[in-house]
């Protein structure tokens, strides 16, 4: 049937894709996007590298699809670029092999390193897809690792097949550019010298910024957010990129993230201890919640108001806010359980807390992903209070999975949680705005009172928080219109 022929084809190019590798809210878009596009007919590719950190499980399924050298830089040699492919739920995985760039035991090093690495991989990427002799309508490039990839089109590879390709790139975080001297950027991509000048990849005349480069050249800028897209042309968030983003924001638009729902289902999700979904919520929480303070070493008291926090312990998190009023926040009503890696300053000092308030605070210094369900089902709260958020997934997820988002107004986090509002009884979560410790303690306490004074309340907002709508299912529909107008 017509109808189900595909309609667009779509390369996502980018540095990390869940369930393979995942560091962060990347990883869970560059899995969960392609899958809702797949649903609406659109066929999909997904490019990332062959890490050797990808677990054996996910090695084993990958097929060899093929192999070719690359010129890379001036020294004339030719660089292996391997093709490992997977498929699943309609959407096509290739890997990019290279022994050489990816052995490391993560994803990210340092940026020495790092620079060279992506060079190659934007670069075998799109000479993978020639390889492939697959020349989608849509290039859809992400973050710093990916932005060379229009910049590369529009030059060494512009009398190739692949040059019919629009480009599209997002910005899922703009504190990452990929910056480095000019030199040496130049050396490693073996891009022409005419790319190097103020418009495009140089800054402050002596550094190469690669994601400055990818927004000059790509055919099109999203971010994750509205309220991001926004915020970014304003000299607080825009990283120093203001001024070129203000340039170029013709080009700029705005899609909030969803989350995969298949995943993050709390009716069937298998880490948790009770199943539920929004009518059963208010009961099975409680069994959730024993079970999170049992696994945790919390006292177990299905009446302690449990606040919840998962995160990448980076300063971007508001986690300078929370360290100030942990004080505040401990009374004998409440507990806190923070999962996240990150800065020493911050892991340190959430063990030291733990150390402080045993049994009411739980420090659990890891990446984990069943540790993170069993908090996003057994809190009662959970805390988003970012300096700045591009979108945030957690509070996504938490509603998702009837936990009351506590949240600072920025980015995405503004455009997802509605503040309560007590007169009228609406809204998903709680709010404040200026990046204060004192006004999330107000927050924090505003959800307390309404838990302990006000329980039928706060159980309607667990409900409307439930049923919100948090799938993927309405951006892909804006990314799907967007890439329809990008190819007219
Ligand atoms: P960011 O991408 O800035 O880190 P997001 O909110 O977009 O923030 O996405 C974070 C993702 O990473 C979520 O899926 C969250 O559950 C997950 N995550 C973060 N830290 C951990 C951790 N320590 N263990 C397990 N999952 C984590
Ligand atoms: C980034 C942002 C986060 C966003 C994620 C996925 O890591 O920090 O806010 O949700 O990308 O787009």
């Amino acid at each position: 049937m017509a109808e189900n022929y595909p309609s667009k084809t779509v390369a996502f190019i980018g540095s990390e894709c869940y369930p393979f590798v995942k560091t962060g809210g990347l990883g869970d878009v560059m899995y969960a996007l392609p899958k809702a596009l797949v649903k609406q007919n659109v066929e999909v590719r997904v490019i990332i590298p062959r890490y050797a950190c990808i677990p054996e499980k996910w090695q084993n399924k990958m097929i060899y699809r093929g192999a070719f050298d690359m010129d890379l830089n001036p020294d004339g040699r030719r660089y292996y670029v391997g093709i490992m492919e997977y498929i699943e739920d309609g959407v096509i995985y290739d890997f990019i092999d290279n022994q050489e760039f990816f052995t490391a035991g993560k994803p990210y090093i340092n940026l020495i390193d790092d620079i060279p690495r992506f060079c190659y991989f934007s670069k075998a990427a799109l000479a993978a897809l020639n390889y492939m002799d697959w020349a989608p309508d849509i290039i859809h490039c992400h973050d710093w690792q990916a932005a060379l990839v229009p910049v590369y089109l529009r030059t060494l590879f512009a009398d190739t097949p692949i040059a019919r390709a629009k480009t599209m790139l997002t910005i899922h975080n703009l504190r990452f550019q990929g910056i480095y001297d000019a030199k040496t950027m130049k050396w490693w991509s073996g891009l022409p010298d005419y790319v190097f000048n103020m418009d495009a990849l140089v800054e402050n005349w002596v550094d190469a910024n690669m994601l400055k480069g990818g927004l000059a050249y790509c055919d099109c800028i999203t971010t994750v957010s509205n309220t991001y897209a926004q915020e970014i042309q304003t000299e607080f968030y825009g990283e120093h990129l203001d001024p070129h983003l203000r340039f170029h924001s013709g080009k700029l638009r705005g899609i909030v993230n969803g989350i995969d729902v298949d995943i993050w289902n709390p009716a069937t999700d298998e880490l948790l201890a009770a199943n539920y979904d929004a009518e059963t919520a208010v009961a099975n929480k409680k069994l959730n919640k024993k079970a999170l303070q049992e696994s945790m070493g919390l006292q177990v008291d299905e009446n302690k108001f449990v606040i919840g926090l998962v995160s990448r312990l980076t300063n971007q998190k508001g986690l300078d806010l929370v360290n100030s009023i942990i004080p505040q926040i401990m009374d004998e009503f409440t507990q806190l359980v923070v999962l996240g890696t990150g800065d020493s300053v911050y892991e340190d000092s959430f063990r030291y807390y733990e150390n402080q308030y045993k049994g009411s605070l739980c420090a659990y210094i890891q990446y984990n992903e069943g540790v993170a369900h069993s908090i996003y089902a057994g809190a009662d709260a959970f805390l988003v209070p970012s300096l700045f958020e591009p979108c945030g997934l957690t509070q996504l997820i938490a509603m998702h999975y009837g936990t009351a988002p506590i949240v600072r107004e920025t980015g995405g986090l503004k455009d997802t949680v509605e503040p309560y509002n007590w007169a009228e009884n609406t809204g998903n979560g709680f709010t404040f705005d200026r990046y204060e410790s004192g006004l999330l303690l107000d927050a924090i306490n505003r959800a307390k009172e309404l838990y302990f004074e006000h329980r039928e309340q706060f159980d309607e907002i667990v409900v409307r928080d439930m049923e919100k709508d948090v799938s993927w299912g309405n951006s892909a529909d804006k990314y799907l219109e967007l890439y329809n107008q990008m190819t007219q």
